[in-house]
């Protein structure tokens, strides 16, 4: 037998036990006549000691070890002359009979301690190694239980698990596929589900009823701190549910989960926002409400100063910082010079300082007296005190940079607790996105959405303002999850086919055989899906969903450990009837 016991278990009741434990030597501390090693693995960390006095031979063969050698000590369990509080093992140690080195190692790379000195890359090239490290360990162990907590809350609920395919057909609506050539048909390719969306449906089709799976899913996508191109989903769908049923069940298994992986009672019903309320009192579909500084429409005192640039805008929208008002020309500068990066697109940044003695000072003072800075700074619920913010463009861009700024000063201000959560669902989101581009109307979820029924009617006069039987949950800011109600009725799928643009032709070519399963007695039916990666990530504090993945894509979009993506060789091509040509220079 190798071990009696793993490196996390024995406590004071253990004195006296003769013991026999292995793992990776972490640190070697000499101190006088004694050496002190701590022996880790998954369980945790135990103090080896070894006394000159006693045992020279073995203490100087422990002396000998390096850092990340793996061990197998036996030796008797001892009380601690002194503690260490911060280890659960902490007031025993063994003082080691007989030590056996089961293999050596290297110097790592980095220290494997809980603060390292690898960079990223490096700590993404040896992952192997950096999952001895207890923070990544410990994201791993969290998204452990909470795939255990789903499965146990979704088959409590009669959810059954089927598994569906990883080669699936490729379809352009959405983000971009990952394809995968096939040898056996030549020039035709599969693709990586983005997410089981059909399967799901056709299960309902089937008759499973109530379905789940926790899921890879593939996008090719531009990489951010929350999104990889592969990641987990908790993929969802129930037959016979309208919207209000999905909530109930899934708000359950969200209050189940933090009561389970974070011990927190959520004891009241989570609140549910519009979208259109969302993006204008947020600037987000995903709005943080762990803090207020909302946004307040000023488009109506705004305009009408012969200030051209509100003149000539369509909307003009304003957030109120609380005590900001003595912010610098500096401070200012740079929130300005934040805005105006491309990935928030706004032109500039007008600002009111509502100083403490009722003054005002302001960006725009050529054009606003007192009284006209004072109409805003009340529409714009300031107090004395405040700083007060303005942008103005077309409507939902706006909102959407005001949104930006509002996050970026909830950062900085500290208002954003890790530990305080805030979940709420968002319904009612738009069932068509305009798109300036093409000229055209996408889905804003995808085309199987069914449109609220009171809206039926003016699908087609008025599309823009049709909602969907959608809803997202978000918690402090981060979109967990989402889904729809879906249509069921056929009639209703080719009347949204003919808005979204398809031809009869083009619909059938991509998802002829949801048509088809749908003249053989579709349910009613409706689901959701969440962003495990996510929802782990936010559970576990971690600001990258990385944390929480045991082999994670760099930003590239490249797993620096393993070497991918790689070129194959000339035969794979071959097979496969690929011909690789150069980059185009401007590639
Ligand atoms: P959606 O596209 O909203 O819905 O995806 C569901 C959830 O998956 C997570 N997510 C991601 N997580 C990490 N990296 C990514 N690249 C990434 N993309 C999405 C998010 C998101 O809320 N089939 C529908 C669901 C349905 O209608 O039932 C779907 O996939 O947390």
């Amino acid at each position: 037998m190798y071990r009696t016991h793993n490196c996390g278990e024995l406590r004071i009741a253990d004195v006296n036990k003769e013991v026999t434990l292995c793992g990776w030597v972490q640190r070697v501390r000499n101190l006088g006549g004694m050496t002190f090693t701590d022996l880790r693995d998954r369980y945790g960390i135990t103090q080896l000691v070894f006394n000159i006095d006693t045992n020279k031979e073995l203490c100087e063969q422990a002396r000998k070890l390096g850092r990340e050698f793996v061990i197998q000590a036996k030796g008797v369990v001892t009380e601690r002359s002194s503690k260490n509080k911060d280890l659960a093992t902490g007031e025993i140690e063994i003082i080691v009979k007989e030590l056996n080195i089961l293999n050596k190692s290297e110097i790592p790379p980095f220290t494997i301690e809980d603060n390292t000195d690898g960079g990223e890359d490096l700590l993404l090239k040896y992952r192997y190694l950096d999952i001895r490290r207890r923070p990544i360990l410990k994201g791993l162990q969290l998204r452990n239980k909470m795939s255990f907590e789903v499965r146990r809350y979704l088959d409590g609920h009669s959810f059954m698990e089927v598994e569906t395919p990883m080669l699936i057909k490729s379809t352009p609506e959405g983000a971009r596929d990952y394809v995968v050539p096939s040898r056996i048909h030549h020039g035709e390719f599969y693709a990586l589900p983005q997410s089981p969306q059909q399967y799901k449906q056709l299960l309902m089709v089937a008759g499973i009823d109530r379905y789940y799976q926790i899921v890879k899913c593939f996008r090719d996508e531009d990489l951010r701190a929350d999104r990889q191109p592969e990641f987990t989903q908790i993929d969802c769908e129930m037959s016979f549910v309208e919207q209000e049923d999905v909530l109930q069940i899934f708000e359950g298994l969200a209050k189940h989960l933090f009561k389970t992986i974070r011990n927190i009672d959520m004891d009241f019903q989570f609140p549910r926002m519009v979208w259109k309320e969302a993006m204008e009192k947020y600037g987000s579909d995903k709005p943080d409400i762990r803090f207020g500084m909302t946004i307040h429409n000023i488009t109506d005192v705004a305009k009408g100063h012969n200030f051209k640039v509100f003149d000539d805008t369509e909307y003009i929208c304003s957030i109120a910082v609380e005590g900001a008002a003595g912010y610098t020309r500096k401070q200012i500068d740079e929130l300005t010079e934040f805005v105006k990066r491309p990935q928030v697109g706004a032109k500039g940044l007008v600002y009111i300082k509502y100083n403490e003695d009722g003054t005002f000072k302001s960006s725009v003072d050529k054009f606003f007296n007192a009284d006209d800075l004072k109409a805003i700074a009340d529409k714009a619920e300031a107090k004395a005190g405040d700083l007060i913010f303005i942008l103005c463009g077309k409507k939902l861009q706006v909102l959407n940079q005001m949104g930006v700024l509002r996050i970026e000063m909830g950062n900085r201000l500290n208002l954003r607790d890790k530990n305080k959560f805030a979940p709420l669902w968002v319904v009612d989101f738009p069932l068509f996105e305009w798109d300036d581009a093409t000229q055209r109307f996408y889905a804003m979820h995808h085309p199987f959405t069914s449109p609220k029924k009171e809206d039926y009617d003016i699908l087609e006069t008025n599309p823009g303002e049709a909602r969907a039987n959608a809803y997202d949950l978000v918690i402090n800011g981060i979109e967990i999850g989402g889904g729809s109600i879906r249509i069921h009725d056929s009639a209703l799928q080719v009347r949204m086919f003919k808005l979204l643009g398809f031809t009869e032709e083009k619909a059938k070519a991509q998802f002829e055989c949801l048509i088809n399963a749908f003249k053989f007695g579709a349910p009613p039916h409706g689901g959701l899906a969440f962003g495990l990666d996510r929802w782990a990530a936010l559970m576990n504090g971690s600001d990258s969903i990385k944390d929480v993945i045991a082999f994670p894509k760099n930003n590239a979009a490249r797993d620096v450990m393993i070497d991918a993506p790689s070129a194959i060789s000339p035969e794979q091509l071959d097979e496969l009837s690929l011909t690789i040509t150069p980059l185009k220079s401007n590639e």
